[in-house]
C-alpha cells in the first residue's frame, strides 16, 4: 500500500473509530482478482491464449462472464456456460449471447497483432447448441490493428458524465465502425427531449425491476462485497465499478454488504443521479428479437464501439433496464409498458441500450476469472 493511501485510511479509521488500520485495504484493481487487465497480452502465452485473455476483457452483462473456450493452434471454440445465467434479468438469454458477442469482437481484433487471423463461424454445429463459435485462426504477418492497444484500458464507466455534446464527428464515426457487420443498426439520441425521455424511462425500469422480487435477487445475486469474495469468485459487480468516490468505496467494504432490497434502492438513486446524465443515449437494433447469430453481431457492435470510445476519451455504460423489463414482459406474458415505450425510442427490436459523455469521474476494472479457470485444450 502506498504511504499515501496509508496515512488516508489512517485518517479514515480515525474518523470511524472501529477502522482496524490492517482492515483498510482499497480495492483499487490491482489484486489477483485484477491480474489478466496488467498482464495482458501475456507474452509468456501461445498466440492463441492470449487471445483468450483478449475475449475474457469484453464487456458482458453483470459481469457473469458466461464462457468457456476449448482451445487448440488452430482453432478457438467458444462455448456458453448457461450455469452464469441472470435468471430473470435477462429471462430470454438476450444478455448473455451479446456477452459472447463481445468477446468474441475482442478476439478478432487481437488477432492481427499476434500474427492470427480469425475467421469467426457461428453457431456451427446445430447438434451442440451451446458452441456459440468456432474461430479459426490462421497465421499471417503480426500487424496492428486500430483499438486493439485499448482491449485493456476499456471499463464501464457508472459516474457522472460532463453535461456536455458529442463531438460532431462522433455519430458519424461510431457508423462507419459498424458497416461491415450486417444487420445490427446504430440509434444515437442526442437532442434535449430524446435523452429526457431516456433517461426518464430507465429510472421508470429500474423502479420496476427493484419492485420485482425476482428480477432484483436475480441481480443481486452477482454483487461482490469483500476483498476475498472478489478474490475468490472473479467475477461480478463490485464497489470499485460501480460506486464513486474512494471514501465511499472504503466504508462500503466494512460491512458484509446490503442486501437485495438496499441494493436495489441505491440503484434507484444512482440511476436517478449520475448514471443518467449523458452527452447521448443510444441503442443497438435488429431486424427481429431473438436471432442469436444477430445477437452475437450486436455484441461485437458494441465491443467495438465502446473499444472506439475508450481510444478517443470518451465513455460508456450499457444501460438496458428498460430492455429489461421489455424482455420480462415478454417471457412473463405481463401487460406490455416498457416494451412500446421502446418502440416509440429507439425502434422495434431494440438490443441493447446505453448512455456516452465525458467522464467526470474515473471507475476502476472489474474483476475477471483468468485463463486457466476458462480454458480447456
Ligand atoms: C449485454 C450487456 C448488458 C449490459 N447492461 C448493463 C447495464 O444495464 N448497466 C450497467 O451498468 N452495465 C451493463 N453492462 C456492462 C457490464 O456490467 C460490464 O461489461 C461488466 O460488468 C464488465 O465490466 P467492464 O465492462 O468494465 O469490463 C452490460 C454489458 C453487456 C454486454
Amino acid at each position: 500500500m502506498s504511504s499515501t493511501r496509508r496515512s488516508w485510511c489512517r485518517r479514515l479509521g480515525a474518523a470511524l473509530v472501529v477502522v482496524p488500520a490492517s482492515g483498510c485495504e482499497l480495492p483499487d484493481g490491482t489484486g489477483i482478482a485484477y491480474e489478466t487487465w496488467h498482464d495482458y497480452p501475456d507474452a509468456d502465452l501461445p498466440p492463441e491464449l492470449r487471445l483468450v485473455q483478449a475475449a475474457i476483457l469484453a464487456a458482458n452483462p453483470h459481469n457473469t462472464q458466461p464462457w468457456r473456450f476449448v482451445v487448440s493452434p488452430e482453432v478457438i471454440e467458444l462455448w456458453q456456460d448457461t450455469e452464469r445465467d441472470l435468471g430473470a434479468m435477462d429471462p430470454i438469454g438476450r444478455e448473455q449471447v451479446i456477452g459472447l458477442g463481445c468477446a468474441l469482437e475482442n478476439l478478432a481484433t487481437a488477432a492481427p497483432g499476434f500474427g492470427r487471423s480469425a475467421t469467426i463461424e457461428p453457431y456451427p454445429d446445430p447438434d451442440a447448441p451451446q458452441l456459440t463459435a468456432r474461430v479459426g485462426l490462421a497465421t499471417t504477418e503480426p500487424r496492428a490493428r486500430p483499438l486493439a492497444d485499448t482491449i485493456a484500458r476499456r471499463h464501464t464507466q457508472r459516474g457522472r458524465y460532463l453535461d456536455a455534446p458529442l463531438s460532431e464527428h462522433v455519430e458519424h464515426a461510431l457508423e462507419e465502425l459498424l458497416v461491415d457487420l450486417a444487420d445490427v443498426e446504430l440509434v444515437l439520441l442526442q437532442s434535449s427531449s430524446d435523452r429526457a425521455a431516456f433517461r426518464t424511462g430507465t429510472i421508470a425500469a429500474t423502479k420496476a425491476i427493484v419492485a420485482d422480487r425476482e428480477m432484483n435477487e436475480a441481480s443481486h445475486r452477482w454483487w461482490r462485497q469483500t476483498e476475498s469474495e472478489i478474490e475468490r469468485e472473479r467475477d461480478g459487480l463490485t464497489l470499485m465499478a460501480t460506486v464513486s468516490g474512494a471514501a465511499t468505496r472504503a466504508i462500503g467494504k466494512l460491512g458484509k454488504g446490503p442486501d437485495a432490497a438496499k441494493t436495489g434502492q441505491y440503484w434507484i438513486r444512482n440511476t436517478e443521479g449520475p448514471q443518467t446524465t449523458a452527452s447521448a443515449f443510444g441503442a443497438l437494433v435488429t431486424p427481429a428479437l431473438q436471432d442469436r447469430s444477430t445477437l452475437l453481431t450486436v455484441g461485437r457492435a458494441w465491443q467495438r464501439i465502446h473499444l472506439w470510445i475508450a481510444a478517443h476519451g470518451l465513455c460508456a455504460q450499457p444501460l438496458n433496464q428498460m430492455f429489461e423489463r421489455r424482455d420480462r414482459e415478454l417471457a412473463r406474458d405481463l401487460a406490455p409498458d416498457f416494451g412500446p415505450k421502446l418502440a416509440d425510442l429507439v425502434g422495434e427490436h431494440g438490443q441493447l441500450g446505453f448512455r456516452i459523455g465525458y467522464a467526470w469521474d474515473e471507475f476502476g476494472p472489474s474483476p475477471r476469472r483468468p485463463v486457466d479457470w476458462v480454458v480447456a485444450t
